[in-house]
C-alpha cells in the first residue's frame, strides 16, 4: 500500500509536464484503442473507485451502491457499479445532472441540496436494508448522513473532503450498524492492471466534461471550482 508522500500528483508535485523519467514499473498499458486525454482519467479518479469497489470490497450483483455528486471518482463509481450489476443510488445538487446519472444507469437519484436528509431516503430506497457500499467524497459535511445510509456491516469507502476536513463523528450508529469505514488513496500498479483489464472487456469508457490545454492548467482548476462539470477535466498535452 503507498503513502501519501509517494503519490505522482498528490505528494509528489511537480506532474504537469511533457516528459517524465520514472521506473517502467511505474507505468501500466491504456486500455486497447483509449486516447491519451482518456487514459490520464484512470490513474487517480477510476482507480480510487476502482480499489473501493473491487480491491477493498467485492461488490456483487444485486449489491446496493451510492454514489456521491457528479465529479470523477463519482462517475466511474458509477459506472464500475453497474458493470457489477450493482443497483446505484446517486446523488447530486443538480436536477440536470441528475437526468444525466440516470442515463448513464442510476436506479435512483437524490438532490443532496434539496434533501438534506438524502441518507435516510437512500436507506427507505433500500426497503430499509440499507446501503452496501458508499463512495464517500463529501467529507465532514456527509458522512452523518452516509452513517445513516449504510447498512449493517456494510462498506464505507472514505475518499474526499469536498464538503471539508474536520467535523463532528457520531459514534453509537458505527457500534449500531457495525460498518466497516476505510481510507482510500488511490490504489496499486497491479489494481490498476486488473483495472485496465477488465476496461479491454467492457465498453465503458470514461466520461470526459471538457479537455483545456496545458497552458490553460489554471482555467482548468478555476472550472473544476464551479462545480459545474460532470465527469473529468482533462489537460491535452
Ligand atoms: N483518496 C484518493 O485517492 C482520492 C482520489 C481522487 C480524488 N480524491 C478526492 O475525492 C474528492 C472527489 O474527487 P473528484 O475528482 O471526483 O472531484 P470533482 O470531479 O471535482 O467532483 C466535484 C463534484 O463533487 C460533488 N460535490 C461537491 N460537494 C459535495 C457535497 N457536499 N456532497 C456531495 N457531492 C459534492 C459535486 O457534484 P454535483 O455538482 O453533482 O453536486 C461536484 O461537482 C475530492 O475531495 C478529491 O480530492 C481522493
Amino acid at each position: 500500500m503507498i503513502g501519501f508522500a509517494t503519490v505522482p500528483g498528490d505528494g509528489v508535485d511537480g506532474y504537469a509536464r511533457e516528459e517524465v523519467t520514472a521506473a517502467a514499473t511505474s507505468f501500466t498499458h491504456a486500455p486497447r484503442g483509449w486516447t491519451d486525454v482518456e487514459a490520464a482519467t484512470l490513474t487517480t479518479a477510476a482507480l480510487t473507485a476502482w480499489r473501493a469497489l473491487f480491491v477493498d470490497d467485492r461488490v456483487r450483483p444485486g449489491d446496493t451502491v451510492l454514489v456521491q455528486g457528479t465529479g470523477g471518482v463519482s462517475i466511474f463509481a458509477l459506472q464500475f457499479a453497474k458493470m457489477a450489476g450493482a443497483r446505484v443510488i446517486a446523488t447530486s445538487s443538480s436536477d440536470a445532472k441528475l437526468e444525466r446519472l440516470r442515463e448513464l444507469g442510476a436506479d435512483h437519484v437524490i438532490n443532496y441540496r434539496q434533501d438534506t436528509q438524502w441518507g435516510q431516503t437512500a436507506w427507505d430506497l433500500t426497503g430499509g436494508k440499507g446501503v452496501d457500499h458508499i463512495i464517500e467524497v463529501g467529507g465532514a459535511a456527509t458522512l452523518e448522513q452516509s452513517m445513516a445510509a449504510i447498512r449493517v456491516a456494510g462498506h464505507i469507502s472514505v475518499i474526499g473532503i469536498l464538503s471539508g476536513v474536520a467535523g463532528q463523528l457520531a459514534i453509537v450508529p458505527m457500534l449500531l450498524k457495525q460498518f466497516r469505514l476505510q481510507g482510500v488513496l488511490v490504489g496499486s500498479r497491479a489494481d490498476q492492471q486488473a483495472m485496465v483489464r477488465a476496461f479491454d472487456s467492457s465498453t465503458i469508457r470514461p466520461v470526459i466534461d471538457r479537455v483545456f490545454p496545458l497552458e490553460e492548467i489554471v482555467a482548468a482548476f478555476r472550472y473544476q471550482e464551479g462545480n459545474r462539470h460532470f465527469g473529468k477535466i482533462c489537460l491535452a498535452f
